[in-house]
């Protein structure tokens, strides 16, 4: 073995250290997982009362949804006027923060004041639909990263030939409602983000798996005929006692992929009124099934944000629309009714961090 001379050592350090500099520069691709932004709706009520509530927005949030006042029934409650005073307040609440925004929503069949529902003719409808898109769109431009244009427009339980939830805007408009929306969000801000949005795509259903067919289509048509759409919203409301299709998410996950189309997950909880009353129960299996949703979406690729419907227990639609029978408190987000973190919030922010 031949002594080393000095030149030989000298050149042996300077390579170990420029190796060790590239090692620590640059984060080991396997570990690397992009960070992914967490975020709640926001109900202006509870907001405007309840300090602790707007203290957990400010700590826990990355992103910010309107629960409410940017859908038409805030918005417009007569015809020839907006009332953005809810809208205004909650979106300069997250710009303060420093938190991006989502709006929730532009068209959809529900929320609507009286008004919009005598609404008779295409025309009507076309005129009023284009004029509220141009009107939200434009006041929040540059504010508003992404929009939710069109929710829940896909049939509940989908029927051959009929893909589309009865709505008025499908009644008078057909299925190019769906395009005439996009195409008048993307006009006015041609920087924003377009989701659809819809629910009930988590579960080995078979109407469950035409939903995702229904989305890919949907999706697909915008895309052929060059209309924007950047994003599927999936909301997300997982049923406790009910599996994830595995399989066919992570299926629907690439198939979006490859209309180059992102995910976003826009009103994460859990319905737990068939568990057990148990809280520790009901907080693990809460939990677990968040874990394996979003492991198996990750799989994929990683979501654009995951967004809870809420933060605390002590304010959610879930225990008016699933009442438990033992009629105990539904347990649906992050934080508990007293804002104590649950084990689905260290879930999630297993996901908000950047891997080490
Ligand atoms: O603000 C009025 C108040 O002035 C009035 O006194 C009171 C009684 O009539 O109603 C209040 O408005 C209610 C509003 O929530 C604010 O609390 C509406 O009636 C009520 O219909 C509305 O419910 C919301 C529902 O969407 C319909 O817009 C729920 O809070 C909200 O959680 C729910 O969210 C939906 C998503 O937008 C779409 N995905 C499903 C999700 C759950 O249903």
């Amino acid at each position: 073995m031949k002594p080393i001379t000095k030149r030989d050592a000298l050149a042996g350090a300077a390579a170990l250290a420029a190796g060790l500099a590239a090692a620590l520069a640059s984060k080991p691709a396997a570990a690397a997982r992009p960070a992914i932004p967490l975020g709640s709706a926001a109900e202006i009520g509870s907001y405007r009362s309840d300090p602790r509530y707007r203290a957990a927005l400010a700590q826990y949030c990355d992103v910010i949804v309107p629960m409410n006042d940017l859908k038409w029934e805030a918005l417009r409650h007569d015809r020839a006027r907006f009332d953005f005073s809810g809208a205004d307040e909650l979106v300069d609440f997250a710009l303060a923060g420093g938190k991006a925004l989502r709006g929730h929503t532009l068209l959809w069949g529900e929320a609507l004041p009286p008004w919009a529902k005598t609404m008779t003719t295409r025309r009507e409808a076309e005129r009023e639909l284009v004029r509220h898109i141009e009107t939200v769109v434009d006041r929040y431009k540059g504010r508003i990263a992404t929009w939710d244009v069109v929710n829940e427009a896909i049939a509940f339980d989908p029927k051959p030939g009929e893909p589309y939830r009865d709505t008025i805007w499908r009644r008078l408009l057909g299925p190019e409602h769906i395009e005439i929306a996009f195409r008048a969000a993307a006009r006015v801000d041609p920087g924003a983000r377009l989701v659809l949005n819809d629910f009930n795509f988590e579960e080995p259903h078979p109407g469950v798996a035409a939903r995702r067919q229904i989305a890919i289509d949907i999706i697909r048509k915008l895309k052929d005929k060059g209309v924007p759409i950047h994003g599927l919203g999936m909301q997300a409301h997982l049923y406790a006692e009910n599996p994830i299709d595995r399989h066919g998410l992570l299926q629907f996950m690439l198939d979006l992929g490859k209309l180059d189309v992102d995910v976003e997950i826009t009103e994460l909880d859990v319905i737990d009124w068939k568990l057990p009353a148990d809280a520790m129960t009901r907080d693990r299996a809460a939990a677990s099934l968040v874990s394996t949703y979003l492991q198996t979406i990750v799989e994929a690729r990683p979501p654009r944000a995951i967004v809870t419907w809420g933060l605390s227990d002590r304010y959610t639609w879930i225990n008016e629309t699933f009442p438990r029978k033992d009629a105990a408190a539904a347990r649906p987000l992050p934080l508990d009714a007293d804002y104590k973190p649950k084990l689905m919030l260290h879930v999630l922010q297993r996901y908000r961090r950047a891997a080490a």
